[in-house]
C-alpha cells in the first residue's frame, strides 16, 4: 500500500468540477480500475472531501509522478505529448496551430507538454536572449492556460534522458530519412551556410522525445507532420527488431488553423524568422502593433469575402483566423456576415479578436512573469517526466542488449 496525492475532476450531471485528494490508499498492484471493492474505497474518500454523497459521478483521477488510476464510468484517459522550440518570441501561428490546442486537451487527455531548448540550440543563439525565450515560453504556455495540475509541463534538458535516447534512435534512423525532411532541404535550398550536424539529426531527436513517453497522440501544426511520421517509421523499425518497445502515435492536426500564414506574404507561413515581423504577430506584441499588423496584412483586389485559399490566400488566413479564435466558427458563417462588405470590415474584426486574445494572454503573463511560479512549475514537472523517462530508457537499453547491470 502507498500513499499518492490526486488531483480529481469529477464529472456531475454533465459538469466538470475540480477536487484534490491527499493520501489516498490503494493497492497499486490491483489498479486495474475494474471497479473492484478496494477501488470503491477511493470513490468514498473522494465523496467525502466533495461533501456531495451518492450519485453517479464519473471519475477521472490525474496521478501524481506518471501513475494514473481511472475509477467509475470513465475508462482511461489517452496520452498526448507536444513540445515547442522557442527559438524566438511565441507568435499567433504558434497558438492557433498548437499551444491552444494543448489546453484544449488538457481535460480529456493526459497532457504532456514540454520547451524543446535541446533544439533551440541547433542554430545559433544569443544566450541571454535564449534564457529569456525559455521563460517566456514557460509563461505563455501558462498563461495560455495550460494548467500544471492537468499537464505535466517541463524543461527538455531537465530530462536527460532525452538526450540519451535521441543517440539510439539516431543510430536507428537512416541517412535517407533525414535527407528527405523538408525543414533541413528548405534551409539547405536558401542556401544558409555552416548548418550544424544537430540540425541535420533533429527529427531523430524529435522521435525520442514522443517515444520516451508512449502517447498516443502528437499534436501540432502541419509543418511537423513530416517529423511525426518519421517518428513513426522508426518505432515500427525498432518494434520489429527489439520486440514490442513503442506504442507508435498519430499526429493531430488541427482541421482550421494547421498553418497559420503570413499577414505580410500569405504564401508563406507566419514564423519567428520573419525577417520584416510585419507578417507575424507575437503574443507579447503591444496591442497597438498587432492591430496595426492585422490592418495593414495583404488581401488582393478581388473584393469578395469568401473562403478560397488558391485565389485569396491572404482573406482565407484573415479567416482562418478569426475562425479559430471565435471556436472554429464555420467559413460559411463568416462568408454570410461578411457578405456586401469591405476587406476592412473584416480585418477590423480578426484585429478586434486577436487584440482581445492577446489582452487576456499578456495580463496573466504579467502575473506569472513577476512571480516564482515558473521555478516551481518546471522543478515538479521535470520530476513527473523523470518519473516516466527513466524507466522507459533502462528498458529500451535493456532490448537493445547495452546494459549489464
Ligand atoms: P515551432 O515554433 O517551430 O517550435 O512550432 C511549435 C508548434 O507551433 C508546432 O506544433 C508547429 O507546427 C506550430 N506552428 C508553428 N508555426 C505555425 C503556423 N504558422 N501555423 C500553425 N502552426 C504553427
Ligand atoms: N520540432 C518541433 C517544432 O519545431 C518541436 C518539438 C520538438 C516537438 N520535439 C517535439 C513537437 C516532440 C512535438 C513532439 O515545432
Amino acid at each position: 500500500m502507498r500513499t499518492y496525492a490526486f488531483h480529481i475532476r469529477l464529472k456531475r450531471d454533465g459538469e466538470w468540477c475540480d477536487a484534490v485528494a491527499g493520501g489516498i490508499w490503494w493497492n497499486p498492484g490491483a489498479s486495474s480500475g475494474n471497479g473492484s471493492g478496494e477501488h470503491r474505497y477511493p470513490i468514498k474518500v473522494i465523496q467525502r472531501v466533495l461533501n456531495k454523497p451518492g450519485g453517479t459521478a464519473q471519475f477521472i483521477m490525474r496521478p501524481v509522478m506518471g501513475r494514473f488510476l481511472c475509477l467509475g464510468e470513465e475508462k482511461s484517459m489517452k496520452r498526448m505529448l507536444s513540445g515547442i522550440k522557442p527559438t524566438g518570441q511565441l507568435h499567433l501561428g504558434n497558438y492557433i496551430g498548437a499551444l491552444s490546442k494543448f489546453v484544449s486537451y488538457q481535460d480529456e487527455y493526459e497532457m504532456i507538454a514540454f520547451i524543446a531548448n535541446l533544439h533551440c540550440i541547433t542554430v545559433p543563439q544569443d544566450p541571454e536572449e535564449l534564457q529569456r525565450n525559455l521563460r517566456d515560453c514557460v509563461a505563455l504556455y501558462l498563461a495560455c492556460g495550460l494548467d500544471p495540475k492537468k499537464s505535466t509541463i517541463f524543461l527538455q534538458t531537465d530530462v536527460k534522458e532525452h538526450a540519451q535516447l535521441g543517440y539510439i534512435m539516431c543510430c536507428h534512423t537512416y541517412m535517407g530519412e533525414l535527407n528527405r525532411m523538408t525543414q533541413f532541404k528548405d534551409k539547405q535550398a536558401h542556401g544558409e551556410k555552416n548548418l550544424s550536424g544537430g540540425l541535420y539529426t533533429y527529427p531523430a531527436l524529435m522521435a525520442a522525445d514522443i517515444l520516451i513517453y508512449d502517447p498516443d497522440y502528437v499534436p501540432v501544426g502541419e509543418d511537423q507532420k513530416q517529423h511525426v511520421e518519421l517518428t513513426r517509421d522508426v518505432a515500427i523499425r525498432m518494434n520489429n527488431r527489439y520486440g514490442n518497445l513503442f506504442k507508435v502515435p498519430e499526429p493531430l492536426i488541427p482541421k482550421v488553423g494547421a498553418r497559420v500564414m503570413s499577414l505580410s506574404d500569405p504564401s508563406k507561413k507566419m514564423s519567428k524568422s520573419d525577417a520584416t515581423n510585419k507578417g507575424c504577430i507575437y503574443l507579447l506584441d503591444d496591442l497597438k502593433t498587432a492591430r496595426k499588423k492585422v490592418m495593414s496584412a495583404k488581401t488582393d483586389s478581388l473584393n469578395q469575402i469568401k473562403f478560397d485559399p488558391e485565389n485569396q490566400p491572404g482573406v482565407a488566413n484573415l479567416m482562418q483566423i478569426l475562425s479559430s479564435l471565435s471556436d472554429n466558427r464555420p467559413m460559411a458563417d463568416i462568408e454570410a456576415e461578411f457578405a456586401g462588405k469591405g476587406y476592412g470590415d473584416l480585418k477590423r474584426a480578426v484585429a478586434d479578436k486577436v487584440c482581445a486574445e492577446l489582452e487576456m494572454i499578456q495580463g496573466r503573463y504579467n502575473e506569472i512573469i513577476a512571480s516564482s511560479m515558473i521555478e516551481d512549475v518546471l522543478k515538479e514537472g521535470a520530476e513527473k517526466a523523470r518519473a516516466m523517462a527513466q524507466p522507459k530508457l533502462a528498458n529500451i537499453q535493456r532490448a537493445i542488449g547495452m546494459e549489464i547491470i
